[in-house]
């Protein structure tokens, strides 16, 4: 039974993708060329994962909505500034910084995903985009590789950034976020 005092706040699905996400994402990072296969069908799997939560933030439940929490760039600095004077509003969902923390990681992991499918093609002849890149100059391969380099230690940087914000708001509301993104809890606003 769930206690009086908490509140569902994240479905199964939002659950799911965002550990799946987390684990598919790990061994992209950490296989890159020496298990090619495995790294690309981790790549794969964070494509398809953003796929379907893209899918889920315009039909999901309420707080998986894009439309619930991404906010404009003004109400995230304004939100931004309360953090820093520590009198942060706490939200049931995602907070305005989250919301566009969301965006900044969606956007940053497909550019690292679709990257990563040109080098695929245009160096080993694989993957959706080979046929695209045949007889493409050897050139052009080396740049999609800076590139895709670039983008996952882009997309590494905002990771850290992520978890400082996660671990900010858990500390200025007494709440311990990554648990209520295991179990979907979380304690009621009124409390
Ligand atoms: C152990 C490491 C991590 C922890 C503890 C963690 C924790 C969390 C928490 C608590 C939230 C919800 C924040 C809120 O209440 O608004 C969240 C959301 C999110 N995190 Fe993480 N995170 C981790 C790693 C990552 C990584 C590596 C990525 C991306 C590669 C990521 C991407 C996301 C995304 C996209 C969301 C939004 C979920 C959704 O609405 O679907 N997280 N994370």
């Amino acid at each position: 039974m769930t206690p009086a005092s908490l509140v569902k706040v994240w479905d199964p699905l939002v659950r799911t993708f965002h550990w799946a996400l987390v684990s598919a994402f790990a061994v992209a990072f950490f296989t890159e060329d020496d298990f090619l296969q495995l790294h690309s069908w981790a790549g794969y799997l964070v494509l398809a994962l953003l796929g379907v939560r893209l899918v889920w933030g315009l039909a999901g439940p309420a707080n998986a909505r894009f439309a619930e929490f991404v906010r404009s760039p003004a109400e995230v600095f304004r939100y931004l500034q309360d953090v820093a004077r520590f009198r942060a509003k706490r939200y049931l969902g995602h907070n305005p910084a989250g919301g566009a923390m969301i965006v900044l990681l969606f956007g940053l992991l497909t550019l690292t995903g679709v990257s990563g499918l040109a080098v695929y093609g245009s160096q080993e002849f694989a993957g959706p985009l080979a046929s695209l890149m045949r007889g493409m100059p050897a050139a052009w391969g080396e740049a999609f590789e800076e590139m895709h380099e670039f983008f996952a230690n882009a997309t590494l940087s905002l990771v850290a950034l992520h978890l400082l914000g996660v671990m900010l708001a858990s500390l200025q509301h007494g709440e311990n976020l990554p648990k209520s993104m295991l179990t979907g809890f979380k304690r009621r606003i009124s409390e």
